[in-house]
């Protein structure tokens, strides 16, 4: 089968290269991947700039962010038929029995082994998947956006599961990538009074879709200081949340100056350089500083049934479709900023475009 593998700790060091197709041992199912979106975290393992706080194995298949439907099914399996529709979670691998684990928390469990790092991922024609990670694609959800429900549930997981934004706040979001988008999205759907999204001078198309998805204000930050703009909303007093979702320091330091005293930062971004400024506003405004990673069983289902309801608008991030072969293009388009979302085609995906839908 296809699939697309990086082979060292170097930029560039990508291919698509032959590899024999996975079985579904014991416990475990056989998917057949149609459609694979390209994540921020797939570039950053193209041009090795990774965060180095999370290593993995190589060689290795990229991609987490599937849908797809299920080719074979392993001894012991239950509930589960071939030909269903599902998406798959990122966590591929958990310990099972740890304290995080035990209490539903699976996505903070120190052994947990996500998709296109430390296990082969879902930029190939198959992947192999315990139970424990699908969820059923619901009808009428086309596999090109089912393969956005993982952005989507970080974006869910930030705002409403770590912030718990309330009906009325005042929301800025730092990026204008898949990441703070879903964010935006997922704040108006929680009732956000206001929202603002923050981008830079590649930002201007995304800008445009993220008033296109609803927000209130854009600003790119190279034209416009967002602080100014900031204090002309609400009571003047700043954000009740600031979600970062750039991964880079200037953008954190930023998020205390636009952060009303008493609000909170939900921190998204990975940001491996070092900070070099003070945290002291953080101190003095009595700021709740939120690290997010990941999501959970229920966040999934709630980002799917937001979907099937029409709430949440994957098809305004999607930019485009392309087949596996043509991934350094779907990847370039997304780093040029040409659009927010990716998303990768198999053969199968190609051959079989909207399988399963209904409506
Ligand atoms: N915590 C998690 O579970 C998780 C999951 C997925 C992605 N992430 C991280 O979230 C971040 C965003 O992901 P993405 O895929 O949307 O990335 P992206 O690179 O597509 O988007 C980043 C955006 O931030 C903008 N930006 C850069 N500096 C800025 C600044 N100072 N102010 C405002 N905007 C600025 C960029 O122009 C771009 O629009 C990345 O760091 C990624 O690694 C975290
Ligand atoms: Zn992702
Ligand atoms: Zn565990």
């Amino acid at each position: 089968m296809k699939a697309l593998v990086k082979y060292a700790y170097e930029d560039g060091a990508l291919e698509v290269r032959e590899l024999p197709e996975p079985v579904a041992g014991p416990g475990t199912v056989l998917v057949r991947v149609h459609t694979v979106g390209v994540c921020g975290s797939d570039i950053h393992m193209w041009h090795d700039s990774q965060s180095k706080s999370s290593k993995g194995v190589l060689p290795v298949t990229l991609g987490h962010e599937s849908a797809g439907v299920i080719a074979a099914i392993g001894d012991g399996v239950g509930g589960w038929s071939v030909g269903d529709r599902v998406v798959c979670e990122t966590a591929a691998s958990i310990c099972g029995v740890c304290a995080l684990c035990r209490s539903g928390r699976y996505n903070l469990c120190p052994w947990r082994e996500g998709y296109g790092l430390k296990r082969d991922g879902a930029m190939a024609e198959y992947l192999v998947a315990e139970p424990r990670v699908l969820h059923r694609i619901p009808d009428g959800v086309p596999f090109e956006r089912a393969a956005m429900t993982e952005p989507f549930a970080v974006a869910y997981n930030a705002v409403v599961e770590r912030a718990s934004v309330v009906p009325g706040d005042l929301v800025v979001v730092q990026g204008a990538g898949a990441i703070g988008l879903c964010a935006l999205q997922v704040a108006i759907v929680r009732g956000a009074g206001t929202t603002v999204v923050l981008g830079t001078g590649i930002d201007g198309k995304r800008l445009a879709k993220a008033t296109e998805m609803g927000a209130d204000r854009v600003v790119d930050i190279t034209r416009e200081d967002p602080l100014e703009v900031v204090a002309g909303l609400h009571d003047g007093l700043g954000a009740d949340l600031v979600v970062e979702a750039t991964g880079v320091s200037a953008a954190l330091e930023q998020s205390m100056q636009l952060v009303r005293p008493g609000g909170a930062i939900a921190k998204v971004g990975w940001g491996p350089q070092p900070l070099g400024f003070t945290l002291d506003p953080l101190v003095k405004k009595a700021v709740t500083l939120y690290g997010c990673y990941s999501h959970t069983w229920s966040t999934w289902e709630n980002v799917l049934r937001l979907f099937a309801s029409g709430r949440l608008h994957p098809e305004l991030a999607l930019g485009g479709t392309y087949d596996i072969d043509d991934w350094e293009e779907a990847f370039s388009a997304m780093q040029r900023g040409d659009h927010v979302k990716s998303v990768l085609r198999t053969p199968f995906g190609a051959s079989s475009p909207e399988t399963g839908v209904t409506a």
